[in-house]
């Protein structure tokens, strides 16, 4: 056991829907094991600074259904700096606070990393990012609302592609990688997922394209991950009129949209979760770890995974997605 009696927890990097279901879930669960949550506000931005406050259990009343974070977020240069963590650290000692949860996704894991092991803090990371970039944790809080945005909103735009026999490109979130490109193409039914763990040529592309307007498909749509490795959206919809004109080109880029909003149920369900996993194993002595979702229980899993290792994509879902898009 630990004798942690006040915990500050941050949210950094891209905001994520469930962040506020996890905020509450460690202050809940602080009240609950008789320790003191306390916030901070803008991230790494509000540790350097010291702007901290005591989060009661009825601060949290009413966030678990909003989108985004009432603590804010920031990216903080000088967090990466040695004299801005030893500020951080002095702000803490100086309110008398000796553990730390940061939600948010690898980079701010490695902060927190490197900050707990310089100044002997307690940390805990609870992954949240819509990336589901994470490695060491099957899903990250966000992905599951980001993508169902990303479906609704598909779905939309298939009422309009039918009606007028049109190719839809949709570009979807992701930063460097598919996994929301791969999950909600499954689930609206794409023609083909442009990601860059697995390249599609603008050739193969047209041949699928031709295939499927052999085949009577009456509307088609692509999803492009933003960080697909020959383009875009817009590059790649170019790129394909040039060659192949049987279905009028449109382009759909979502953007911040799949960031905002009710988070889903699922992400409400395992922020809550997180929440108390991250709280009850600062409290049981732990340190250095993220919750962790592995086949359905949350576990704990070191830290550091998630910087050092780089997630796979399912190569079950890619198969899947081959097969259904004929
Ligand atoms: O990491 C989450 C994410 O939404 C990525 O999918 C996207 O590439 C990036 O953040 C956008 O960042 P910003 O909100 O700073 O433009």
């Amino acid at each position: 056991m630990s004798d942690i009696k006040r915990i500050a927890l941050l949210t950094s990097g891209g905001d994520a829907p469930g962040m506020n279901a996890a905020v509450r879930a460690v202050v809940r669960s602080c009240v609950y094991y008789n320790a003191q949550a306390v916030g901070v506000y803008e991230g790494y931005n509000g540790l350097v600074n010291g702007n901290f406050r005591d989060l009661s259990v009825r601060s949290v009343n009413n966030i678990l259904g909003n989108g985004g974070t009432f603590l804010r977020s920031s990216r903080c240069p000088e967090f990466r700096t040695v004299e801005g963590r030893k500020q951080a650290y002095d702000n803490m000692r100086q309110n008398k606070i000796d553990g730390l949860i940061a939600i948010g996704g690898d980079g701010t894991f490695a902060g927190a990393h490197v900050f707990g092991k310089e100044f002997g803090i307690q940390i805990a990371g609870i992954p949240a990012t819509i990336d589901n970039d994470i490695a060491g944790t099957d899903y990250s809080i966000g992905y599951d609302s980001a993508s169902n945005i990303v479906v609704s909103c598909i779905d939309k735009i298939r009422d309009t592609a039918l009606s007028h026999n049109r190719l839809f490109f949709v570009e979807v979130m992701g930063r460097d990688t598919g996994f929301i490109a791969l999950r909600s193409g499954i689930a609206s039914g794409a023609v083909c997922i442009m990601m860059p763990e697995r390249p599609v040529s603008v050739e193969e592309l047209v041949a699928i394209l031709r295939k499927g307007f052999r085949n009577k498909k009456s509307s088609s749509i692509v999803v492009v991950a933003e960080g697909n490795a020959n383009g875009g959206a817009i590059e790649i919809a170019k790129a394909v009129q040039e060659k192949y004109t049987d279905y009028e080109t449109k382009v759909t880029i979502l953007g911040h949209l799949q960031r905002g909003g009710d988070p889903s149920c699922f992400d409400r369900v395992i922020a809550s979760e997180m929440g108390v996993a991250a709280v009850e194993g600062l409290l049981s002595g732990n340190t250095g770890f993220m919750t962790s979702y592995r086949c359905g229980k949350i576990v704990q899993e070191p830290i550091e995974t998630s910087y050092t290792q780089k997630k796979k994509i399912n190569e079950h879902l890619v198969k899947i997605a081959q097969i259904l898009s004929i």
